[in-house]
């Protein structure tokens, strides 16, 4: 989604948009702009695609140099990707840019047009710009107070004011956006990646408050002008995970770092050998006592979810409800003060996972977060958070993500049993034992990706592609079918491999390829009976299972092998060959892999 930088300091400001852009890349944007106020003008400058293409038309301008200004890359939401619709937007007194939706903007627009306003994008955003307009008359915080007042949505805003010249003004309303500060300078961002090469301390804009950068040094208030003092937060992340370090993509990096990523976020919650949630403030009466559980999600997040639900259902007989989050609220569904929700999601943004919180929250369950960005809006609205600790994930494509949300699950999930009475100390301390033996075996897949490429590379030229498995490994399939789709845009659907004779086997030819994950030895010969039904409708065959199992050439094309541990955990392994799948595939086919057309890394709009 779309992403702001703003700088006030001694530094070339366009340098440092440009620099603070390319950090937010990773969101996905479909256009660039920036404006710098320059000799008491302001200067604007954007361009679609690229950032490239931005600097290119910059050099063309003559370049632009200042100390002051705002940046933005554009996700389309109003309007098509163009130059025109790109952010900044403005007038020689006041530019702005702007990420989310302002939801009254037609009537806003028909207000301005009669009082004599023209327009010339499609976006929403110019009506914000044409509002603060209409409302400065020399103080800049008068014009955004009453901006404020008329617009409704979530919005995140960087100003700046030509006849404030040192002075970048933010404001927001759910979307988020940070303020950081370093020595004698100040930014504001989307996000803290941005920043992280200049600064790591900042602070949060909550909604309802303006921050003024004068000189480079941040202030705030309220709308109403009352100062506010506000924490100063120090980010735990350092450049180079925000870097590609080596690796060719985000995305290889970031499922290498997997085994990395399990560790930091299970051994702090691993006390005595027995798993330990305490921390979040859910006790283990409180987990005891709760009657059912909701997770609710999107995308790779709700797949976590699904992981999550077959196993505490299966270990600790709660019963848990998996929901899309954009559909939680239009089923009705009927929560009580005594159930838990439990929302996950990387970014601690997504729109619609926001809006299941609030709802649960309404209905007065209790909430439980499970967010990889710290401060992030679910992480501070839910009642209770459980940081993932993966650290930056910047390909839009999520793995290490996606690992440490169900290595949380596992870990709710022994502790609930165990509090439970439904398995015995001694089984919950085996079964979290198991649990940080994943990495080392995650490591030995990592050291044998070549099967991977060559299953891409027989993959490369499919348009089609099913996913099956039974039980645990059909909630899995479902996030190798998403991840191979997203980023090789082929397309792929995940089936429950009992239920393909139903219907879809009507679709398997030898130009369907199906990828059979085999983990769960309980299950195994009748998903082994579903791969020779699409085996005999000549489909090719590509088998997921235990390394030491041996699959008949007349049964899968091949094997890819992985090591044994419980079954319970199989997912863990077995997620890492379907993630590389995935990238190989999006690689041989020239794709750009982190940032797949039309996505966005974080979805603030519903
Ligand atoms: C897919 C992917 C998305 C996200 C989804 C939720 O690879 O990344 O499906 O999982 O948009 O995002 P978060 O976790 O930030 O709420």
């Amino acid at each position: 989604m779309c992403g702001i930088v703003g700088y006030v300091g001694a530094r070339d400001c366009t340098e440092v948009l440009l620099n603070s852009l390319s950090k937010l890349e990773y969101r996905g944007y479909d256009s660039a702009g920036i404006a710098v106020l320059e000799n008491d003008e302001i200067r604007t400058c954007k361009a679609q695609g690229r950032l490239a293409n931005l600097e290119v038309k910059i050099k063309q301008a003559g370049g632009m140099s200042g100390h002051c200004g705002i940046g933005h890359t554009r996700w389309a939401t109003h309007g098509e990707p163009s130059d025109i619709n790109s952010h900044p937007h403005g007038n020689a007194i006041v530019s702005i840019v702007h990420n989310g939706i302002i939801e009254n903007y037609k009537i806003l627009k028909e207000r301005l047009e009669k009082k004599g306003y023209t327009f010339i994008s499609q976006t929403d955003t110019e009506i914000v710009a044409k509002l603060l307009d209409h409302y400065y008359n020399g103080d800049p915080i008068e014009a955004i107070r009453k901006t404020e007042a008329k617009i409704e949505g979530s919005y995140a805003l960087g100003i700046l004011f030509r006849d404030f010249p040192n002075t970048v003004y933010a404001m927001r309303n759910d979307s988020p956006l940070i303020v950081a500060k370093g020595d004698g300078e100040a930014f504001i961002a989307s996000d803290v990646p941005a920043v992280l090469q200049y600064t790591k301390e900042y602070y949060l804009l909550e909604s309802g408050e303006i921050a003024i950068l004068k000189d480079g040094v941040p202030s705030f208030m309220t709308l109403d002008g009352e100062p506010i003092e506000k924490e100063l937060l120090v980010a735990n992340w350092d450049m180079e995970s925000a870097e590609k370090g080596g690796y060719e993509h985000f995305m290889l990096k970031e499922i290498h770092e997997q085994p990395t990523a399990i560790k930091t976020t299970i051994t702090p919650r691993i006390i005595d050998g027995m798993p330990n949630i305490e921390e979040c403030g859910v006790t283990p009466e409180m987990l005891r006592d709760f009657s059912n559980i909701f997770v609710v999600a999107c995308g790779t997040a709700m797949h976590a979810g699904l992981v999550g639900k077959y196993v505490i259902e299966k270990i600790a007989r709660v019963s848990v409800t998996v929901d899309v989050a954009s559909e939680f609220r239009y089923r009705s569904p009927i929560i009580s003060p005594n159930d838990l929700v439990i929302l996950v999601s990387q970014s601690g943004e997504t729109a619609d996972t926001r809006a299941a919180l609030r709802l649960a929250k309404e209905q007065g369950a209790k909430t439980l977060a499970i967010v990889n960005v710290k401060g992030s809006s679910i992480a501070r609205e839910a009642d209770f958070v459980l940081y993932t600790h993966a650290g930056p994930e910047i390909s839009v494509a999520s793995t290490k993500a996606y690992m440490v949300q169900i290595a949380v699950f596992y870990l709710i999930a022994f502790e609930l049993a165990y509090v439970k009475g439904k398995i015995s100390e001694e089984e919950c301390c085996r079964l979290t034992k198991e649990l940080t033996n994943v990495p080392k075996f995650i490591d030995v897949i990592l050291s044998q990706k070549d099967n991977c490429q060559y299953v891409a590379s027989q993959l490369v030229n499919s348009e089609n592609l099913l996913y099956i498995g039974r039980g645990l490994d059909y909630a899995l399939s479902m996030e190798g079918s998403l991840k191979l789709k997203e980023i090789s845009y082929i397309h792929s659907e995940s089936y429950a491999a009992g239920e393909l004779k139903h219907g879809t086997i009507s679709l398997v030819t030898e130009h369907m390829p199906v990828i059979a994950v085999v983990t769960q030895r309980d299950l195994f010969d009748k998903t082994i009976s579903n791969v020779k039904e699409v085996k005999a409708r000549h489909a090719k065959t590509f088998i997921v299972t235990h390394q030491y199992i041996n699959i008949d050439n007349d049964v899968a094309d091949y094997k890819i092998g992985i090591p044994t541990i419980d079954d319970l955990l199989m997912p863990m392994l077995a997620v890492v060959p379907l993630q590389l799948i995935a990238y190989y595939t999006s690689v041989l086919r020239g794709n750009d892999v982190d940032k797949p057309r039309n996505l966005a890394k974080s979805v603030t709009v519903e």
